[in-house]
């Protein structure tokens, strides 16, 4: 083999394994700030449905979650956010990526992966800069039904109405892809 040849191998080599360590530092980086949110939201979630019931606790939804993203957004330096296929905030519907991301996702619950196992990433561009991008599946469990299963009891179902008229974020069950969690950090 000539030389340049291999110099240019060995140099496509060395840049793709320097990729491959960047994306899986970013991976774990992430994966902390989302294990963060979404334990906070969980237990926010949680104490306002024990101590005030699910009318009062949409607006933890409604008004918590956009903040408790916000703070972990600014702490950790990068955009984290919730979409899903079926939103009920339309301000979280997802762009074509996370879209193409969130398919993927439910072919890999069909072919049998666990739901709380399943995350993508990806450097790629978005607006103009190299970014990375992560995903993170969440699964819907039994507390998630009350204002995203099959029936919504009143009067939670006519507020939920109220606040959202296009709301597509309800028919879900226990163990379904509720949405995912989208992150984006803007690199050097
Ligand atoms: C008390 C009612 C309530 C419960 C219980 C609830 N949600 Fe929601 N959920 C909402 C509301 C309201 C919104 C819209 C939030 C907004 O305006 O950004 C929402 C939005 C979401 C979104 C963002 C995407 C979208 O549809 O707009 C995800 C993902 C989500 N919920 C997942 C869950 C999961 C998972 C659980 C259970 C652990 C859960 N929710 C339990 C009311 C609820």
């Amino acid at each position: 083999m000539k030389k340049p040849i291999l110099y240019i191998l060995l140099g496509l080599l060395t840049s793709f394994s320097a990729h491959a360590s960047e994306n899986a530092q970013l991976t774990n980086e992430t994966r902390g700030a989302i294990k963060a949110l979404g334990s906070e939201l969980k237990a926010t979630l949680q104490s306002a449905m024990k101590s005030e019931g699910p009318l009062k606790a949409i607006a933890v939804c409604n008004v918590k979650a956009p903040e408790l993203a916000k703070k972990v957004s600014t702490e950790k330096g990068m955009e984290v956010g919730r979409t899903s296929l079926k939103t009920r905030n339309e301000l979280n519907a997802p762009d074509p990526w996370e879209l193409s991301v969130l398919e993927q996702f439910e072919h890999r619950k069909a072919d049998g992966e666990p739901v709380n196992r399943i995350e993508y990433s990806e450097v790629t561009t978005h607006n103009g800069n190299r970014v990375f991008r992560y995903m993170k599946a969440i699964p819907t469990d039994d507390v998630c039904l009350m204002c995203h299963g099959k029936q919504i009891a009143e009067p939670v179902s006519a507020e939920l109405k109220k606040l959202y008229p296009n709301d597509r974020a309800t028919g879900f069950s226990k163990g379904d892809i509720r949405g995912a969690f989208t992150v984006i950090k803007i690199l050097e």
